[in-house]
């Protein structure tokens, strides 16, 4: 875990609001495969990460409550009896949405302090949203002993995303933070909103994540078009969600169908059943079927689905210029973020180099690199006074 981090948050905590505060570790993820199926009732396979939030919390004396997010160095005063979204894009509405959440479910909070920083690039499709949403309910639940379990705190982060941020998103983000085991990936039903954890350990081979260091803006409008498109097409098959549908049933009714619109269900119901596919692989210790099945699922996220972007378009195609990379693709929502590959260790440094340079000369910006190990969930870290 990141010390530097932990210790960064307690101290601005302690400056501004002078009490010892509960501190929790919230997790960004990874996914392995599975992308855009989580809303369509389907299957995904993510993991939390040793990168993510961490959120310190206390409760407050004064009749108002204050947001400190540290890495900006902006505080939000703010009032629980009269909230509303704050203007799109701020970073408010991840706090103020949860604790909306909390109200509508009549849970009853005071008065509290928070602060907040993270190690997760923002945009880079690691959920730092996710992270940070659940640690701010899972803070919340503690210091006001409001009994809520795991469980309920995925819905309530993954509902003020819905109402405050504005995206429609699926479960899988806050499901992968809240609910991560160490050295697991989770087969995730997000129908069922259950999950079987799969050790990862691929020996000679390893997961890295480039990031493009670029998000597009009309990342959160197309993905509730997409989001919306995968509806009606349900609708149309009379289906209750995309994942009980063939791609058979889809042909018939093609004719009825934009091409478009055809072409970005056929994606939703191939990268199911890819995810069912790489957790056999998985099991089996067949890495290079692994491989295939994530170049695959880069094929339909960009010209099926058409979710990725120039730059993740690129660093795939360099991937498969080198044969120690069994598979790679675009991770998350798209139009930017991270690419996930897997490949042989001896060859990683080799690599990296590699694709640092054509990147650079290609785009004239940087890509950074990753590594990442797969760590638990949403928890804390540090009891304070109060609780000890
Ligand atoms: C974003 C959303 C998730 C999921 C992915 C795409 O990360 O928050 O719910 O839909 O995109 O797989």
């Amino acid at each position: 875990m990141n010390k530097t981090l932990i210790n960064r948050i307690k101290t601005s905590f302690h400056e501004v609001f002078k009490t010892e505060p509960l501190i929790i570790f919230s997790p960004g993820r990874i996914n392995i495969i599975g992308e855009h199926t989580d809303y369509n009732d389907g299957y995904v396979f993510p993991a939390a990460i040793d990168k993510g939030i961490v959120v310190a919390i206390g409760n407050s004396n004064s009749n108002n409550s204050r947001a400190f997010a540290v890495d900006k160095d902006e505080i939000v005063k703010f009032s629980l009896s009269d909230l509303k979204p704050s203007a799109e894009g701020n970073w408010e509405n991840y706090v103020f949405g949860v604790i909306a959440e909390l109200q509508n479910r009549s849970k009853t909070i005071c008065n509290f302090n928070i602060a907040f920083g993270g190690d997760i690039p923002g945009g880079a499709g690691m959920s730092s949203s996710a992270a940070l949403e659940n640690g701010v309910v899972f803070g919340l639940n503690e210091l006001f002993d409001l009994r809520l379990k795991k469980e309920d705190m995925v819905l309530i982060s993954q509902k003020a995303e819905h109402n405050y941020v504005g995206v429609k998103c699926g479960i899988m983000d806050q499901y992968a933070s809240m609910f991560g085991i160490k050295n697991n990936a989770l087969l995730l039903d997000c129908r069922t909103v259950k999950s079987k954890p799969y050790e990862i350990n691929f020996n000679d081979h390893e997961l890295i994540l480039i990031n493009t260091n670029v998000k597009h803006s009309l990342s959160d409008s197309a993905y509730n078009d997409r989001r919306s498109v995968c509806e009606s097409v349900a609708e149309r098959l009379k289906v209750k969600a995309l994942r009980d549908a063939t791609e058979y049933d889809l042909g018939t009714i093609k004719d009825e169908l934009t091409p478009e619109n055809y072409l970005k269900a056929l994606f939703v119901i191939q990268e199911n059943n890819r995810v069912v596919k790489a957790s056999k692989a998985i099991e089996a210790g067949n890495l290079k079927t692994l491989g295939a099945l994530m170049y695959a699922s880069h094929y339909g996220l960009k010209n099926q689905y058409k979710v990725s972007c120039e730059e993740l378009d690129y660093l795939v195609e360099i991937a498969r210029l080198n044969k120690y990379v069994l598979g790679a693709r675009m991770m998350g929502g798209g139009f930017g973020g991270c690419t996930i590959n897997l490949i042989a260790k001896t060859e990683t440094e080799s690599f990296k180099d590699f694709a640092l340079q054509l990147y650079k000369n290609r785009f004239n910006k940087d890509c950074s690199i990753y590594s990442v190990s797969l760590s638990n969930g949403t928890g804390i870290i540090e009891q304070c006074q109060h609780y000890s």
